[in-house]
């Protein structure tokens, strides 16, 4: 029996929960919404052709609809947030989850005001993609498949002034999501393993059983270490470059600091279990030298 092996299991447990979680974050409506790994915010899109669209062009189906919106210098500027995404179909986010994507609409608000504070506004989710490993997250396609649903408007992407740059961002998430799916998979399959080894070195003791246990968690701790190296590096960089193309026409994107906090708390719990192996290992040769001594003596 070896009772201080129950700590790597316990952290091993813990870890496998974290990673199961971060995996299916999100993987049914309301389910860990908040675990997402980027979110567009889209529900301002169009309001800076507010201003700019003020011809008498009727041509333009978009003048058309933005006439309708609101009289324009008015103080109610705020009053009006949103009005636009939802005339032309378009909800106010869409969130990237590991397996699929959800969108839905901010309440009560769009936007802090006088009365609705930041952290009163939530997410309702009213729709989420079917499950895929390995989907791609395509917001230009699914803006431009809302807007086509939007039954008596003509607008297209074009007219929104959608910067096509922000592919780049999307591209850069979508190709590296495959790469990000597979080595969670991996890891959670490491870190069962190390969580059976642990088990098995509570009643085996001895340095081979805390040799091999090393190992096998150190393999787990580079692969959850890595995966979460990648999904921050991803989420950086394609929230950066989403916001710097996106500001101009009201685009904003949130990237998942909760998602962050799972991952690097998995990686965190790896570390602690690597660490009390190697500190099992030291324990376990000195025990083993002392009746050499004791022979000597
Ligand atoms: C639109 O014009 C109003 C009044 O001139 C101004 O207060 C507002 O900031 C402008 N909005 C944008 C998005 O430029
Ligand atoms: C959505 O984006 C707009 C424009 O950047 C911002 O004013 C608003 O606060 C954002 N809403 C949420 C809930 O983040
Ligand atoms: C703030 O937004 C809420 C929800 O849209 C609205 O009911 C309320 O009147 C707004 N308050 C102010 C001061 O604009
Ligand atoms: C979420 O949206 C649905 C449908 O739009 C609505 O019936 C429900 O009341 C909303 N929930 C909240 C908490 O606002
Ligand atoms: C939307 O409609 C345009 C033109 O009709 C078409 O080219 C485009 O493929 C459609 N997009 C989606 C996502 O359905």
């Amino acid at each position: 029996m070896r009772p201080s092996a129950l700590i790597p299991a316990l952290c091993c447990t813990a870890a496998l929960i974290l990673s199961f979680l971060c995996l299916f974050a999100g993987h049914k409506a309301g389910f860990m919404e908040d675990y997402h790994l980027v979110t567009l915010n889209t529900s301002m899109i169009g309001e800076n052709l507010v201003n700019e669209t003020r011809s008498t062009d009727t041509s333009n189906p978009l003048t058309n609809l933005l006439n309708g919106v609101r009289n324009y210098g008015s103080s109610a500027i705020n009053d009006a947030i949103g009005e636009v995404t939802q005339k032309l179909g378009i909800e106010d986010f869409y969130s990237a989850h590991m397996l699929n994507y959800c969108e839905g609409q901010y309440t009560p608000a769009e936007a802090p005001n006088a009365t609705v504070s930041e952290s009163e506004i939530h997410k309702n989710v009213t729709e989420c993609s079917k499950n895929r490993a390995m989907y791609k997250f395509d917001p230009t396609a699914i803006l431009e498949e809302a807007l086509n649903k939007t039954t008596g408007l003509d607008v297209t992407l074009d007219d929104l002034h959608w910067p096509s740059d922000i592919e780049t961002g999307i591209k850069t998430l979508n190709a590296l999501m495959g790469a990000m799916f597979v080595l969670y998979c991996v890891a959670i399959a490491l870190i069962f393993v190390a969580l059976l080894a642990a088990v098995v070195a509570v009643l085996l003791s001895g340095r081979l059983s805390a040799c091999v246990n090393f190992l096998i968690s150190v393999l787990a701790f580079l692969a959850i270490g890595l995966a979460s190296a990648l999904v921050t590096a991803v989420m950086v960089k394609a929230t950066n470059i989403i916001n710097d193309k996106g500001s101009e026409i009201g685009l904003e994107a949130n990237r998942g600091g909760k998602f962050l906090a799972l991952t690097w708390a998995a990686t965190g719990l790896m570390l602690v279990v690597v660490v009390s192996w190697v500190v099992e290992f030291c324990i376990g040769r000195r025990h083993t030298k002392q009746p050499v001594y004791a022979k000597h003596g």
